[in-house]
């Protein structure tokens, strides 16, 4: 694609995960980009590289959009919740508690960043399919929403009430809805062979099982059908299985008053993505199940979503800086940089693809075309395949737009490779919120017991 069409494509303010670049993204007449105000060059020169960059207006607008269309199209009550398996740090638990969201949590360490991060216990829902006795036992204590995932879940839960103070436990039932969707087979999770979630033919048992236990408070249904999805009738469709569960929950005399739709909206990484917009994929939710209510003559639940990608993912761009070279004659052109699968793991992982710019050649010519490889003892270490860039030299950045999702959190210390620092910008200010990790860091849970330490 060529370059100026990257910003003229960029106009997308009310639904950022329909950009590929941040909002707001320039280049100056030098061919400079800038970000949230800041030169990605002068970034670069400043913290380093490999850097994670987030620019806090496109998170920000992300949350806001998610927040106007559920006020815009659901009149009953709702709640957005930010997936924070996405991207998860203290500063963005902070950034999405003060727009008003929720948090899904799935671990310990996703839990404890949330609460400290600000996000009130009220608006935390605990997930995973298999949670330990000592996470339940966290979320038990700091009175969030627990999703159960399996029976496993209620047996544990069960023991932690009747060791602990026998208060009741607010919950919500996940079931596998069974619906199809086009995205990887990785990310699909409402399939009926998931690992997630409740088979459906169980469902009723379970809730019948659920009335037995004093301290179960069943609050809510919830199913997620996968993630960067690019279809919304798989989300209509969603809500009349739910329903279904929601109904039967109510007869039988549970207090459901959620239905938790899940998240899984997808982004644009390249020209040809097409996502639908935020204000569309909750236009189709909230229409669906106003419908569907009336036609079963029942209440509106409160409506609660998990995105996280959609909020996330176009905020973030990855720079990298450009080292060795490899032309192999008529075949392929490797350009290294100094980051890749410990950093982004996705193009390994599902081949997923990206959209890339030499951040201070922003406006040059693309006169070749090159694959960047990362640094990493790994030849399936690609990060982009069969590329048009303008000729590089080393020392030159390279930005990679859409990391702001399932990168660092999904990243790693392969080659004993340190994480990059995460960098927010806003305003023309860049601010450090998660330092780089140093490879002395990497070595502070190793240890030599005495007997390997050379005597004297
Ligand atoms: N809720 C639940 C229960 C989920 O499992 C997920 C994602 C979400 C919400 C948020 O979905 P999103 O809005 O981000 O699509 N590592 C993969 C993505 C895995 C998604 C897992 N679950 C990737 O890099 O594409």
């Amino acid at each position: 694609m060529k370059t100026q069409m990257l910003f003229e494509n960029n106009q997308d303010f009310d639904s950022p995960n329909k950009n590929i670049t941040p909002l707001n993204t320039r280049v100056d007449s030098n061919g400079r980009l800038i970000v949230g105000g800041c030169f990605l060059g002068e970034i670069a020169k400043e913290y380093g590289t490999p850097a994670y960059i987030l620019d806090e207006l496109t998170i920000r607008k992300s949350c806001r959009a998610y927040v106007k269309s559920l006020r815009r199209y659901y009149p009953g009550e709702s709640l957005p919740l930010y997936a924070s398996k996405a991207n998860s740090s203290l500063c963005i638990s902070s950034i999405i508690a003060s727009e008003g969201f929720g948090l899904d949590a799935v671990s310990e360490g996703e839990l404890i960043t949330a609460l400290k991060g600000g996000v009130i216990s009220d608006n935390i829902v605990f997930h995973g399919n298999n949670k330990s006795y000592n996470e339940l036992l966290i979320a038990y204590n700091n009175n969030v929403t627990i999703v159960l995932d399996n029976q496993h879940d209620i047996d544990l839960l069960n023991r932690i009430v009747n060791t602990n103070s026998g208060r009741k436990v607010q919950l919500m039932l996940r079931f596998t809805p069974g619906i199809e969707c086009h995205t990887h087979d990785y990310i699909r999770t409402g399939h009926i062979d998931s690992k997630f979630g409740f088979s459906i033919e169980n469902v009723k048992n379970t809730l019948n099982q659920l009335k037995q236990f004093a301290w179960a408070n069943l609050i809510g249904i919830h199913a997620h059908i996968g993630s960067q999805i690019f279809e919304l009738q798989p989300h209509s469709d969603l809500i009349e299985v739910m329903l279904n569960v929601y109904e039967y929950a109510l007869q039988i005399g549970h207090p459901v008053k959620d239905l938790n739709v899940g998240g899984g909206l997808g982004i644009k990484y390249v020209s040809s993505d097409d996502p639908p917009s935020i204000d569309s994929w909750i236009k189709t939710i909230s229409e669906t199940l106003i419908d569907s209510c009336k036609r079963r003559n029942i209440q509106l639940p409160r409506l609660i979503c998990e995105p996280g990608r959609s909020i996330i993912a176009t905020a973030g761009i990855t720079l990298y800086k450009v080292g060795a070279r490899k032309e192999i004659n008529g075949l392929k052109t490797y350009i290294s940089v100094d980051g890749g699968m410990s950093d982004n793991p996705r193009p390994i992982t599902y081949e997923s693809l990206y959209t890339a710019l030499l951040v201070d050649k922003a406006i040059s010519e693309n006169n070749e075309i090159v694959t960047i490889a990362g640094k990493h003892c790994e030849s399936g270490d690609v990060l982009l395949k069969e590329y048009s860039l303008p000729r590089s030299l080393s020392g030159d950045y390279l930005g990679i737009f859409g990391t702001g999702a399932y990168n660092l959190s999904m990243s790693s210390n392969y080659n004993r490779i340190p994480r990059p620092p995460t960098v927010l910008v806003k305003d023309g200010i860049s601010e450090l919120i998660q330092k780089r990790e140093m490879p002395e860091d990497l070595l502070q849970f190793d240890l030599l017991p005495d007997r390997f330490i050379a005597k004297g």
